[in-house]
């Protein structure tokens, strides 16, 4: 018996994408259809359907981004709120996208389209599509097989459109094994400069150079005040398999973003300690005495290790930018846009090194009966001490 669902067995890394594109779509669509939008467009430009084992695709992006909207369609229609949905779904690969086509034809209570080709070739396309209806509010999921596709240039018009939020998955292991390669143009992924740079470097410092040099990019070019990354895990082995680099306009994305991570991460976890354990069967033909089935997952070791690194380097970071500004006025909203770019970096946990710095730190603006710092809310952060 597994936890994980068996559609996903041997490719539990989709699960853990899966697992925050499910999450995420229908929160996103609830609230962008509460406030001002009036129409909501999934834009999937890498759609498959790619290693899937169910009929109904409920295991690829195309079948999870048709079930997710339905259920906040339905519940939007259920408040009395009119909020049309649609969907864009390209793919390259001919045969795949026959296949791609005969499940959009069987939509029929979604606007869905099917675009053939390489994505970043129909980019005008694109637009007129998010363009067709106003108040509209488009979602790109950018999930290439390498990292041809997320060269900055030709994505730069799709994260520049405003409202709009994008997710791409940007492929780590592929980038490392290439990274070093002759005759690769990691320059127009990553610039230049700082492919030297990270060139010097290795291991998961180079992981993190690269990623994070590629998020920047994304915040520059989209003029995204936050964006934020997200480990997933290769599931047998303790390296990054790849990242998601999520970006958006708005805190409020930011929050339920981290609450698709922090589930993700159950996931994963969960996901690895059960391939580990029917590895120690297969090796020692001997049943665990306490099975994950039953007991739970333990604390992923190589999980907790990068958690303590990236919250190590956010607080860091933060610190640095307050001290930095020190006895200037700092908006709350824009150390959690540091903090937030780090995988598994919660806002408690950035409340809590502000708690720590007690002597330090001035909160300015809370309301009286305010417990804890908060985005929109006028709050201030001024460090105090001149002697750092
Ligand atoms: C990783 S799979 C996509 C998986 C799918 N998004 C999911 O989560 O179920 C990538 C797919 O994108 C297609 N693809 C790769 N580069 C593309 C491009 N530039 N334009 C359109 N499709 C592309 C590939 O043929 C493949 O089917």
């Amino acid at each position: 018996m597994t936890l994980v669902n068996p559609a996903y067995l041997g490719r539990e890394q989709t699960l853990v994408k899966h697992t925050v594109l499910r999450q995420y779509l229908t929160a996103l669509a609830l609230i962008v259809g509460r406030t001002f939008a009036r129409d909501i467009v999934f834009v999937d430009c890498c759609s498959g359907p790619w290693e899937t084992v169910t009929d109904d695709l409920s295991d690829s992006s195309v079948g999870i981004a048709i079930q997710q909207l339905r259920l906040a369609r339905d519940m939007l229609n259920g408040e009395g709120r009119s909020v049309t949905f649609r969907c864009l779904f390209a793919e390259e690969k001919p045969s795949t996208f026959a296949q791609l086509k005969k499940f959009c034809d069987a939509v029929t209570d979604i606007e869905v389209e099917a675009l053939p080709g390489d994505f970043t070739q129909h980019i005008p396309a694109i637009q007129r599509f998010v363009a067709r209806r106003n108040k509209s509010f488009p979602f790109f999921f950018i999930d290439p097989t390498g990292w041809t596709p997320l060269q900055i240039n030709p994505l730069t018009p799709l994260l520049r459109t405003d409202p709009g939020e994008v997710l791409i998955n940007f492929m780590t292991s592929h980038i490392r094994r290439f990274l070093s390669a002759e005759g690769k143009d990691f320059d127009a992924l990553l610039g230049q400069q700082p492919l030297d740079e990270i060139q010097k470097l290795s291991g998961q410092e180079r992981d993190d150079a690269a990623l994070f040099t590629y998020a920047g990019h994304v915040r520059q070019r989209g003029n995204f005040p936050y964006v934020c990354t997200t480990v997933v895990l290769n599931p047998e082995r303790n390296e990054s398999h790849f990242h998601l680099i999520y970006a958006t306009r708005h805190h409020k994305g930011v929050e339920v973003f981290k609450q698709a991570e922090r589930k993700a991460r159950e996931v994963m976890t969960m996901a690895r300690a059960e391939i580990k354990e029917r590895k120690r069967i297969d090796c020692t033909q001997q049943r665990e005495l306490f099975t994950v089935e039953e007991h739970g997952a333990a604390p992923d070791r190589q999980l907790v290790a990068l958690c303590d690194r990236y919250q190590g380097r956010a607080k860091e970071l933060v610190q640095e930018h307050l001290v930095r500004n020190r006895l200037r006025r700092v908006p709350y909203e824009t150390v959690w846009q540091i903090a937030c770019l780090f995988p598994l970096v919660w806002e408690t946990d950035l409340r809590r090194w502000i708690r720590e710095w007690k002597g330090n730190v001035t909160i300015v603006g809370m309301e009286p009966k305010q417990r804890v710092p908060k985005c929109d809310a006028g709050n201030v952060l001024i460090w105090n001490d001149q002697s750092q």
